[in-house]
């Protein structure tokens, strides 16, 4: 399992502004993703999150997924979202997002490296796959993130 691509989009530059958004190969089956985004208006409190899989056919399909959130609610309680928790639990260790709303700092993701062993709660057949991930607060949509992911064995 590995990263294809990788977009950050802000829809708030006035909130929220992407200093990195990256992917980089480290091996033919390991790329690292960072990211860095720069929050103007902190502390944040009042956070939803969207996300939604898409499955490549003919174009991308959705897939499965798709679940409307309180972001600061499944931080803390985040065992009862079990679709929720294999991303964070993939994510947190490279990230400085682990911790319980408020957020009043940069979000900083440093070589994140997707393993196998994240995915095995869930079914993910072999494919292409498109992560979309939305941030909201105070009810505005601020930012979508787009992570492009191949799964090569199951
Ligand atoms: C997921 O839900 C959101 C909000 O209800 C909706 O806008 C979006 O189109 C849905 N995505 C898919 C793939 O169905
Ligand atoms: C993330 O936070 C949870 C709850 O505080 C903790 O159990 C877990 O060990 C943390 N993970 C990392 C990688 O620091």
């Amino acid at each position: 399992i590995k990263f294809t691509n990788f977009k950050c989009i802000s829809l708030d530059k006035s909130f929220v502004d992407f200093r990195q958004c990256r992917l980089k190969a480290l091996s033919r089956n390991q790329v690292a993703l960072s990211l860095s985004a720069k929050l103007y208006q902190v502390p944040v409190t009042n956070v939803g999150v969207n996300a939604d899989v898409y499955k490549k056919a003919n174009g991308y399909r959705p897939f499965m997924f798709n679940i409307t959130t309180d972001f600061c609610r499944f931080i803390k309680y985040r065992k009862q979202t079990p679709f929720g928790k294999m991303i964070l639990d993939a994510v947190e260790k490279y990230s400085n997002i682990n911790h319980t709303c408020p957020y009043d700092h940069d979000i900083i993701i440093k070589d994140l490296v997707l393993e196998s062993k994240h995915l095995q709660s869930l079914p993910w057949p072999m494919g292409d796959y498109l992560l979309k991930i939305s941030f909201a607060v105070n009810n505005d949509w601020k930012v979508t993130v787009k992570s492009y992911i191949q799964v090569t064995e199951e």
